[in-house]
């Protein structure tokens, strides 16, 4: 280590049976959840006080294979280098034609965006080069539109939210992330302090570390002390103040899952996606929550 590196820690990635059995207590069947009212409880009181639950066969997988025929299409569509259909129904961020800039101007667009972080040979890439990032990807056409609704189950998962957190969330944001070897994540993080669920669908089976699955401390959304400790760190070390820095001692699970199932988690707890290997390829819906 140089003098002028800083030192950040990460927490310990549980494996083996002490990760199956950590991801087991916060699994449950998405199909129980709507039919038994003992387990939506139980499902509702686990987010609270984990931070995080894993909806196991959340959407059939004849949606998800026609979700990702569509995007498998548009995938196409994006690397032929032809796009003037595509520009006619979204904003096309490339990398060296940005149209628009910043999240905020990404939630609050009236159209698709698509947002592709392409690799740079020079090693400039930046941050989650690789991705392509889709902003509503629901207005791309009717079939996505129909298919992504339905994965994401919007109105079970806001009432589970509310008896979770007793507070009325919102749907603010639809996402589609592509991940095609994504190495440079950005390492553990809280998405500010203001409550905020994410829900994840996976389109693609996440069963190896290399295939980059979402990763969390369970409880860190609850640890305030944790987090203060984090944003003393960062500041004196000129770290944003949202990074989980020092995660010494503290233990994280990696989310394997299948196609069709679905994380839900709490924002505020500390997160990141695990870099993949370079030929890995991961697809996610995503949908954000806020009040
Ligand atoms: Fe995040």
């Amino acid at each position: 280590m140089t003098s002028t590196a800083i030192a950040t820690a990460r927490p310990t990635l549980l494996e083996g049976k002490a990760l199956s059995q950590e991801v087991e207590s916060i699994s449950f069947r998405f199909g129980d959840l709507i039919s038994n009212r003992r387990t939506f409880l139980t499902a509702a009181w686990t987010l609270r006080r984990q931070g995080i639950i894993c909806l196991r066969e959340a959407a059939p997988a004849d949606l998800i294979a026609s979700i990702n025929s569509d995007v498998g299409q548009l995938l196409e569509e994006i690397e032929s280098g032809e796009h003037a259909r595509l520009a006619s129904l979204a904003y096309l961020n490339l990398p060296d034609q940005r149209v628009l800039k910043g999240y905020n101007q990404f939630r609050d667009a009236d159209r698709s965006v698509i947002n592709y972080r392409v690799k740079r040979p020079d090693g400039r890439s930046g941050s989650d080069a690789g991705m392509i990032d889709i902003f509503h990807p629901e207005r791309l056409s009717d079939s996505l539109n129909r298919n992504i609704q339905a994965c994401l189950q919007e109105s079970v998962i806001q009432r589970l939210l509310l008896l979770s957190s007793f507070n009325r969330m919102r749907v603010k944001c639809r996402n589609l992330y592509l991940n095609r070897g994504v190495q440079d994540t950005r390492s553990y993080h809280c998405d500010g302090r203001s409550l905020k669920f994410k829900s994840f669908v996976y389109l693609s089976d996440v069963q190896s570390l290399a295939d980059g699955p979402y990763c969390f401390v369970p409880r860190s959304q609850r640890r305030r002390r944790l987090w203060w400790r984090n944003a003393r760190f960062n500041k004196q070390n000129g770290l944003g103040p949202f990074e989980f820095s020092q995660l010494q001692g503290a233990e994280a699970i990696a989310l394997f899952a299948k196609a069709g199932d679905m994380v839900l988690s709490s924002q505020r707890g500390a997160h990141c996606g695990h870099p993949q290997h370079p030929q890995a390829r991961r697809a996610v819906l995503v949908n954000m929550f806020q009040r």
